[in-house]
């Protein structure tokens, strides 16, 4: 029986109209204030039928036990987008916005079973073998360079100078990228994000990390790449570029927003003016209600069934809205202080398996930055911040800041500076910083 309400009637001026009653979670309306279509998706009950992007349509789920049930469901809802109906019937362009995200590569994402077991310890066990000291060094070091580029100026785009920089210089010393390699795929990576010739930049990240798998064979290093090479999954080398290829995808950019969000509320809330502990507390409360994730685990059901109150059928797209589970109501009503069960890294056997390192280097991030511009604040009404449009990811464009100038730190401190990266593999980094890459300039400042 289908225990949905009779079908909700979209309030005057929703988008809704017009899409044959599916909502579209695309556009600058939903962008501006998503929880207002989470409120209104509830009134389907605890799936809703949504547009990803024109022609692009899905069941989400908004309710925070149906999305739990889903996540550790593997035997009924599988990773694998090959199964994919509408994609493999022709029904969704290839050139829609949203096939780079969802369309299947062989990685740990898109595996099942004991092949998704395989990849993803890989995974799990190179990123458990992170130095926690190394990663806080070297998130201090890139932070204190990033802010001796702006730090004079007095005030800053704290997301596009800091919060989505920071992220990958840190994935670059990671994954013991030398210089001319690190350049490229800081190159590759904006590029993809920003959507600027996503198709170039998708190509120079690839040969980048080609070329990253290529060098590590021969001459292996302290890192995730030599670590994950090394691991008994025994990759081959077009599964370590796609592996290595997801990491960086699936790492930076939440982090950017989990950065740029728990910043955001830092810099509007009063709540969190006062006493210790107030970094990790708003980053809490940042992955309740604002996750930088907020619309993903895609999955596919094996068989047609019945799920939640709805029939779904075998192959049909179905996502989980982590941010409209996390805000359910009922939740909100009995959530205890300090409760981490959010569903913000997700949840079951595909939930992120990088949280603690993602959330070392977004506290050490935030930590560095409040403790070099003790007094930044906003440097504009919070009415007039723009969220970046789209469906899967909740990221701010621009966050405007002033604060007092601060002279620029030349270098850091001896005791707080490893080997680079670069520098491992006798790599040196390039001779003319004035024409050299955004990592190759870091190399230098640090080895000046
Ligand atoms: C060090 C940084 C990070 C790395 C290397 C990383 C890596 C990954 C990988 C490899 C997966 C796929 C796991 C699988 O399918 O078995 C994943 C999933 C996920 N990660 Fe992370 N991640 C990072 C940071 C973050 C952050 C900051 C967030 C947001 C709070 C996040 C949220 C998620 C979520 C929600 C999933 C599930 C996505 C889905 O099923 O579609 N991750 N992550």
């Amino acid at each position: 029986m289908d225990a949905r309400p009779t079908t909700p009637v979209p309030p005057p001026g929703c988008p809704a109209h017009g899409t044959g009653g599916r909502v579209p979670l695309y556009g600058p309306e939903f962008a501006a204030d998503p929880q207002a279509y989470y409120s209104y998706l509830r009134h389907y009950g605890p799936t809703a039928p949504v547009e990803l992007a024109p022609g692009v349509e899905a069941t989400l789920v908004t309710e925070y036990s149906a999305a739990l049930q889903l996540l550790q469901d593997s035997a009924s809802f599988r990773k694998d987008a090959r199964r994919w109906r509408a994609f493999n019937e022709g029904k969704v362009a290839p050139d829609s916005p949203v096939v780079p995200l969802l369309a299947y590569r062989p990685n740990c994402m898109f595996s099942d079973g004991a092949e998704h077991l395989r990849l993803r310890q890989a995974v799990t066990d190179s990123m458990a073998r992170v130095d926690s000291r190394r990663l806080a060094r070297s998130t201090e070091q890139v932070s204190s360079y990033l802010i001796s580029q702006f730090g004079s100026r007095g005030s800053a785009d704290l997301l596009g100078d800091y919060a989505k920089q920071l992220p990958l210089f840190v994935f670059n010393e990671l994954f013991g990228c030398p210089a001319d390699i690190g350049d490229r795929v800081l190159f590759g990576i904006s590029g993809m994000f920003d959507g600027v010739n996503a198709e170039k930049a998708a190509e120079v990240l690839f040969g980048a990390v080609g070329e990253l798998v290529a060098l590590k064979r021969s001459r292996p290093g302290d890192d995730v790449t030599s670590w994950l090479m090394q691991h008994h999954a025994k990759q081959t080398d077009e599964e370590m570029v796609q592996q290595l290829s997801l990491l960086l995808a699936a790492g930076t950019e939440p982090l950017r927003n989990l950065i740029g969000n728990t910043l955001h509320r830092l810099l509007t809330h009063d709540a969190y003016a006062h006493g210790g502990g107030l970094i990790d507390e708003a980053l809490d409360d940042t992955l309740w209600e604002n996750p930088p994730m907020s619309n993903l685990a895609p999955h596919y059901p094996a068989a047609d069934m019945e799920f939640a109150g709805q029939r779904l059928q075998a192959g049909e797209l179905v996502l989980v809205s982590f941010a409209a589970a996390n805000t359910s109501p009922v939740l909100a009503a009995t959530r205890q202080t300090g409760s981490r069960a959010h569903l913000a890294w997700s949840a079951g056997p595909h939930a992120c398996p990088s949280k603690e390192p993602a959330r070392q280097i977004a506290v050490t991030a935030i930590e560095s930055l409040l403790n070099q511009l003790p007094d930044v604040e906003l440097a504009v009404p919070e009415e007039s911040l723009t969220w970046r449009p789209g469906p899967f990811n909740r990221g701010l464009a621009a966050l405007p800041s002033r604060f007092t100038p601060v002279e620029p730190v030349r270098r850091p401190a001896p005791q707080a500076r490893p080997e680079p990266a670069g520098r491992q593999q006798g790599t040196q980094p390039s001779a003319k910083p004035e024409r050299a890459g955004r990592w190759s300039q870091f190399l230098n400042w640090l080895t000046r």
